[in-house]
């Protein structure tokens, strides 16, 4: 079977990793890709949105399946292309890519199906934003309604603040269309996890909880960024918040989508907030996160290929997964500036001798080879991912790892995991 990976980050390393495992796979293509997937697939110079392009090398090679990392090209209707030109292709529609592609339609879904998300409006009007922020106060999340690589989220402490970040985005167009209209959101506090799942419309198959490190600095300090570092299981994820979670967000959701006749055969994920009041949505993707896919594929023991086939040939419900036992960490080597510009060129060394311990794996999120040489070639570097009796054990590795790595201008955060392990020493509070 001939599986081509869409794109090119640390999640599409894991995915392409962990395809690559596969009996049934004899070739994976992933496009663009990267240095670090290069080793494991092989790499084609197609952009993740260029649909046509893909779609022509995905007939020209064969391709029996194609698995979409990025929004971006769900979002451009690369399922219902790859489907309507007879091809397998996991993901969901663009009009399923919606739920991740517009916070509004997320909203307003949630709202029409009592899923728990927090109170909201939304305007296109600055005047009219300003006034119901006047009349609710803060603190306040302000929101450009599409997407804006990660950085279209506002969280506002002050109402001068969040009075400048509508004027941004509706005004000054800082994210462009996508910030034709706001979401204007209630402030949620409680710990996050991300609930991805797997879905072919009828059945559902949760992976198990995973968190995300979404500052750029220790202590949930400094600016929002892709994502810094993440670990599976979540331990704030209990057996009871997992039941409320199928019951009261999953299983409603799954259910609008049928009614709404959107056919919806990929990843869910749900980005969660656990309140005192319960479980609540902060915001739905339509694709693995990125890095939260680095430490669930090295948990992963099934073939992934099997699961993704079942999703898209709507069999989901014949097949169960098999994750190992073990806990996972993935710590984020970023470049200097991320998550503004970087500079890119920088040579990466250590790699060879982090190849060399067991139960880590280095997965390449924005390299590129020169000279017989790895070198940076984004704001995310590497996601370097190990396994562990328990988060401190996978934690304490990858740090070990990331010890022998360097290059210039590094940066990554020094705790990821510790939520998890407060959590547990404080016996789940
Ligand atoms: P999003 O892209 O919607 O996940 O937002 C990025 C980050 O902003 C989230 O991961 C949260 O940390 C934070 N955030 C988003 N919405 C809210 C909210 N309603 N309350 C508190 N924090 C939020
Ligand atoms: N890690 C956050 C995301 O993938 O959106």
């Amino acid at each position: 079977m001939r599986v081509l990976v869409i794109g090119g980050g640390g999640r599409e390393h894991a995915l392409a990793w962990k395809i690559r495992q596969s009996p049934q796979v004899e070739k994976v293509y992933c496009a663009p890709g990267n240095a670090g997937i290069a080793q494991v697939a092989e790499v084609v110079p197609i952009p993740a949105d260029d649909v046509p392009g893909l779609l022509r090398f995905a007939r020209e090679r064969g391709v029996d399946l194609t698995v979409v990392g990025p929004e971006l090209p769900l979002m451009l209707g690369v399922v219902d292309e790859f489907r309507d030109a007879g091809l397998r292709i996991f993901g969901p529609t663009r009009e399923g890519a919606r739920l991740e592609g517009s916070k509004a339609f997320a909203k307003e879904l949630m709202r029409r199906w009592n899923i728990p998300t927090g109170y909201f409006s939304v305007f296109d009007n600055p005047e009219e934003a300003k006034r119901f922020v006047a009349e609710v106060g803060v603190p306040i999340v302000i929101k450009a309604d599409g997407l804006a690589g990660g950085k279209g989220v506002i969280v506002c402490e002050e109402l001068k603040e969040a009075e400048q970040a509508i004027d941004e985005i509706l005004v000054a167009r800082l994210f462009g269309d996508a910030g034709a209209r706001v979401v204007i959101e209630e402030y949620l506090e409680g710990e996050e996890v991300s609930f991805i799942l797997l879905t072919d419309g009828v059945s559902v198959l949760p992976f198990p909880s995973s968190q995300d490190h979404k500052r750029l600095l220790d202590d949930d300090q400094g600016p929002n960024t892709g994502g810094m570092g993440a670990y599976s299981p979540a331990p704030m994820l209990t057996a009871e918040m997992h039941a409320r979670v199928m019951a009261e967000i999953v299983l409603p959701t799954i259910q609008a989508l049928q009614v709404s006749k959107i056919d919806y055969r990929g990843v869910l994920y749900i980005g969660l907030m656990l309140t005192p009041a319960g479980p609540k949505v902060l915001e739905f993707n339509a694709r693995f996160g990125d890095p939260e896919c680095q430490p669930l594929m090295m948990r992963l023991e099934s073939d992934l290929v099997q699961l993704l086939g079942a999703c898209v040939d709507q069999r989901l419900g014949e097949v169960t997964a098999v994750w190992d036992e073990r806990a996972a960490a993935c710590v984020v080597l970023a470049a200097a500036g991320y998550p503004g510009a970087v500079e890119k060129g920088r040579i990466i060394h250590g790699l060879e001798e982090v190849e060399r311990l067991s139960d880590v794996v280095v997965f390449h999120a924005g390299t590129a080879r020169r000279q017989q040489q790895y070198v940076t070639n984004g704001g995310r570097v590497l996601g370097v991912t190990a396994l562990g009796a328990d988060v401190a054990e996978a934690a304490e590795r990858a740090y070990a790892a990331v010890s022998k790595i360097h290059f210039d201008g590094m940066q990554y955060r020094r705790d990821i995991g510790r939520r998890a392990m407060k959590w547990l020493t404080k016996g789940g509070q």
